[in-house]
């Protein structure tokens, strides 16, 4: 298997280089409105909301400011195929602008236009994010009632364009079936509350500082959205694309993709951390594996059955639908003429090295089956 990945420094609200319904996810973030690091950024791509800030318009500005974004969400309608998927990840804002303070709900104000695209919004994620800011305390302190409670939490909107997604043909049946998640790794990711993302692998995380500035989402968040609501050999299409995580972790998790970036300079930031991406891949695979047969150490000790077997890892599996999972290990990356880049993968089930990966007491495995394997 090979996944080709490609980066367009350009504006992202023209994407007419995109066919319609060639992608068949987009994962993002938007530069925040109202958060002051993007002023800067809002403030070139719309000289309105540059004005009515200095004036101290703080509505206004937050309108200039979405009408910006607002060709971007209808062109991610346009490329997006039937039944196909976007998860945009974003924080409302406080801010004191012309002496009052006040929340500006960014979450709202793009899930009402994406209802006016014609998207059909599905259950969003609240990803828990606590904040060492020292704002923690906002307004009247101890004193009721003019005190503010703490954003401590973001977004991740999930909207389908039209229908659920059919898989008819052979191919993407199998690419379905070999692409399933574990039970266990279902149960804790469509939760919608995400608590466990600070402090995850950053193994794409390279220079956190640039990321941090940048706005850069975990690659965890990446990496688990993209399995969540693709299959392999999709594309996945992040038109905000910063430091190129949604990228990276597409190739990692075998997948295509294509990023639209605003910013050459980013270039640099997007290209350093590529070397990462196969051994950051095999990596996450392994912990796969490792937390399923961890999972299954639990399920021996509470003396819980667990009936199907996989059939390419020769452990046992919850659910029938588990049982053709095929993890495709990267292998090697490489650079296409500075604007893309693109990762083979091992296509045969994996013999995984026993001995590193397997825990103290191996797993109950049926008479005859494999240890798994890497
Ligand atoms: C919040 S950051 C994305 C961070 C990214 N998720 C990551 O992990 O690094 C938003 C990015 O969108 C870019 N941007 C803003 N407006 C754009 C536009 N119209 N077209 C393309 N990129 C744009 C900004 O330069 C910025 O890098």
């Amino acid at each position: 298997m090979k996944t080709a990945h490609r980066v367009h420094f350009r504006d992202a609200r023209k994407m007419k280089f995109l066919p319609d319904a060639s992608i068949d996810l987009v994962l993002t973030s938007p530069p925040y409105p109202m958060i002051a690091m993007w002023d800067e950024t809002f403030t070139a791509l719309s000289p309105a909301a540059g004005k009515a800030l200095k004036r101290g318009d703080g509505r206004g500005a937050f309108s200039a400011m979405h009408r910006s974004l607002e060709p971007v969400w209808a062109e991610l309608y346009r490329v997006l195929r039937p039944g196909g998927l976007a998860c945009i990840n974003i924080g409302d804002a406080t801010r004191t602008v012309g002496g009052r303070f006040m929340l500006y709900p960014n979450h709202a104000r793009i899930l009402a236009f994406a209802l006016e695209l014609g998207f059909t919004p599905l259950p969003a994620i609240l990803w828990r994010k606590p904040t060492n800011a020292p704002t923690k305390f906002l307004g009247s302190g101890m004193f009721p009632a003019g005190a503010y409670v703490t954003l401590e939490h973001e977004y991740i909107l999930v909207l389908r364009k039209s229908d659920r997604r059919e898989f008819d043909d052979p191919d993407a049946k199998q690419r379905r079936r070999e692409s399933a998640i574990f039970w266990e790794e279902r149960n804790a990711w469509f939760s919608d509350v995400w608590m466990d993302l600070r402090g995850s692998r950053q193994a794409l995380g390279r220079n956190e500082a640039v990321r941090a500035r940048s706005g850069a989402f975990p690659p965890e968040l990446a990496y688990r959205l993209i399995l969540m609501f693709s299959v392999k050999g999709d594309t996945v299409l992040d038109p905000f694309l910063g430091t190129g995580t949604t990228l990276k972790s597409a190739a990692m998790a075998g997948r295509n993709s294509v990023g639209i970036e605003i910013q050459k300079e980013f270039r640099g930031e997007i290209f350093a951390g590529l070397e990462e991406v196969v051994p950051a891949g095999r990596a996450r695979i392994r912990a796969r594996i490792d937390e399923h047969l961890a999972f299954l150490e639990r399920c021996r000790a509470e003396q819980r059955a667990v009936k199907h077997v996989s059939r390419h890892y020769g452990f046992p599996v919850v659910t029938r639908q588990e049982t053709g999972i095929l993890l495709n290990l990267p292998e090697e990356l490489r650079v296409r003429d500075g604007e893309g880049f693109e990762v083979s993968y091992r296509a045969d089930p994996h013999r995984l090295d026993a001995a590193a990966s397997a825990p103290a007491t191996p797993p109950a495995v049926p008479a005859g089956g494999q240890i798994p394997l890497f």
